[in-house]
């Protein structure tokens, strides 16, 4: 790969405004290609991945005091193209990176955030965001222990599908919630052994009828009444991990409050049971050694991992940095399986957003 031509300028997407409308404020930007400094890498992006919280970012809700434009996207798997003096890694090589402005054709990276991978390939992608929040969160957060009851919900997303698998391989009992029937066979085939299909049948039901003791843990990502039925299911000393509250993030407030939060002390408190919040970044130390695992699980055929190209999408396929805007939308359409990925190997980089 020496002696590559590389161009004289990269784009990126930024975010203009602070607002979750995430097609509304995005722009391209176009700069000089940056020259690595030492145990710095310029890498060439070939998938990003697509997360519930690019529009939390954009709407500033990581960080109030967010300068814009604001660099986004969270992570990508790429190539080594120039690398800077004493660089761990050479030119050629294939990685994967968690950074905020993944969402570019080129990145300047230090080598230190790299993980190196056997090669460029989509499926590496679900692992160091949405399958470390898994992981991570169910051993840490949750405190996970074989023979418990989980309950996850959005079992069949970016994330779930890693949450799902990681329970089954510490040897638990896996209910998994979905919007469709194809995501009930998804689930099926991933070893859930109690999809529930919330529009067709009523969770709070099914949990009170088939697991009386409640739910030893809960994965919670939704909010709103799906909070208040996991809430109302914990099992003596249960967990519910709150990793989100999606069915806020398209609102300007971020957040709609539920029906069962005034009531929570009295709820838990008989219980022993426990309410937890998770944030992935609050757990740096532990992501190399969980996507480390996870990569070796997926290279021993103990984990699957599910990449939504677009294929099936009226937008899609999600090709090229203009697509980016679409695979978001689709993830809000709540029609996607498995992790979102935009391939950034188009031939057209320049076309409009
Ligand atoms: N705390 C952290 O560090 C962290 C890190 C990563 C992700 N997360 C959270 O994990 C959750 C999933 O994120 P993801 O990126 O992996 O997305 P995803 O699960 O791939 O996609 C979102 C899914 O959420 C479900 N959903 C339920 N209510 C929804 C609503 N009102 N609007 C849209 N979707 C809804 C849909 O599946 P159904 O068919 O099941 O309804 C949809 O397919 C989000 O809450 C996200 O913020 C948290």
């Amino acid at each position: 790969m020496a002696g590559r031509q590389l161009p004289a300028t990269i784009r990126k997407l930024v975010a203009v405004r602070a607002s979750p409308k995430f097609r509304e404020i995005l722009s391209v930007k176009t700069e000089p290609t940056p020259k690595p400094g030492d145990r710095e890498v310029l890498v060439k992006n070939r998938f990003v991945g697509i997360n519930a919280s690019d529009i939390n970012f954009t709407a500033g809700r990581y960080d109030p005091k967010a300068k814009f434009p604001l660099e986004v996207g969270f992570e990508a798997v790429a190539e080594v193209v120039d690398a800077g003096p004493n660089a761990l890694y050479k030119p050629g090589q294939a990685v994967m990176y968690l950074q905020y402005g993944a969402f570019s054709d080129y990145k300047l990276v230090k080598d230190k955030y790299l993980v190196p991978l056997p090669e460029l390939k989509a499926e590496y992608l679900p692992f160091i965001l949405s399958g470390n929040t898994a992981a991570i969160s169910l051993d840490k957060t949750g405190e996970l222990k074989p023979g418990e009851t989980v309950l996850i919900t959005a079992a069949a997303g970016g994330t779930g599908q890693i949450a799902v698998q990681w329970a089954k391989l510490k040897g638990c009992h896996v209910i998994g919630t979905c919007s469709s029937e194809d995501k009930m066979k998804f689930l099926k085939d991933i070893g859930c052994d109690r999809p529930v299909n919330y529009k067709t049948e009523n969770l709070r039901e099914v949990l009170k009828k088939e697991y009386p003791k409640g739910v030893d843990v809960v994965y919670e990502t939704v909010g709103g009444e799906m909070f208040d039925t996991c809430v109302e299911n914990l099992a003596i000393h249960g967990r519910l991990i709150i990793i989100g509250y999606i069915q806020g993030y398209e609102s300007d407030k971020g957040y709609i409050p539920s029906r069962t939060l005034a009531t929570l002390p009295a709820r838990l408190l008989p219980k022993s049971a426990s309410v937890r919040g998770f944030f992935l970044f609050n757990f740096a130390k532990d992501s190399a050694p969980y996507v480390m695992k996870q990569i070796q699980y997926y290279n021993e055929g103990k984990l699957k991992s599910f990449v939504d190209l677009g294929e099936k999408a009226s937008a899609g396929p999600f090709i090229g940095l203009e697509k980016i805007v679409d695979a978001v939308e689709h993830l809000y359409s709540k029609k996607s399986i498995g992790k979102i990925v935009v391939d950034l190997n188009s031939k057209d980089l320049n076309s409009k957003l």
